[in-house]
């Protein structure tokens, strides 16, 4: 069966509180219910984590790679950023990542406009809210090992 890890950085464990203006009032149980519900009709497990420490971030991006048949959607949160780690991770492990992100982070601060961990991944889905999991979701379902 075809695994995607899920991981979620730094504060998005506070999604439906956190600036709502910018986040909305969804939480991030329901982004990972959601994606449970999409992945059913799959043979797909859907492995959802959250962390605010980048090494534990780091060591699921490990994990999944000894995986075979695995993928990973990641939004690193404000480490998309700043870390080159999360970069070498993505580097490191040989299986299809996908960068996802609420907001549009492109018209926002100029901080917010380079992201570190798009050269480790596949693509980069941004703007969409909750939309963008599923959207990445929906790519990674649709390559070898995610039929149905
Ligand atoms: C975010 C965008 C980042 O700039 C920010 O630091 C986050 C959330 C998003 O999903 O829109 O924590 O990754």
């Amino acid at each position: 069966m075809k695994k995607i890890y899920v991981l979620n950085g730094p504060n998005l464990n506070l999604l439906g509180k956190r600036e709502p203006e910018i986040y909305g009032h969804i939480t991030l149980q329901d982004i990972h219910d959601r994606l449970e519900k999409l992945a059913k009709p799959y043979k797909i497990d859907i492995s959802f984590h959250q962390s605010n420490s980048e090494g534990k971030l780091i060591d699921l991006i490990h994990e999944a790679g000894q995986h075979p048949d695995s993928a990973i959607i990641l939004n690193a949160g404000a480490f998309t950023h700043s870390s080159i780690a999360l970069l070498d991770a993505l580097l490191s492990v040989n299986i299809p990542s996908v960068e996802v992100h609420l907001s549009n982070i492109f018209k926002r601060e100029e901080f917010r406009h380079h992201s570190y961990i798009s050269q480790g991944v596949i693509g980069m889905i941004c703007g969409f809210g909750p939309k963008s999991y599923e959207l990445a979701f929906q790519y990674l379902a649709g390559q070898p090992g995610g039929e149905k």
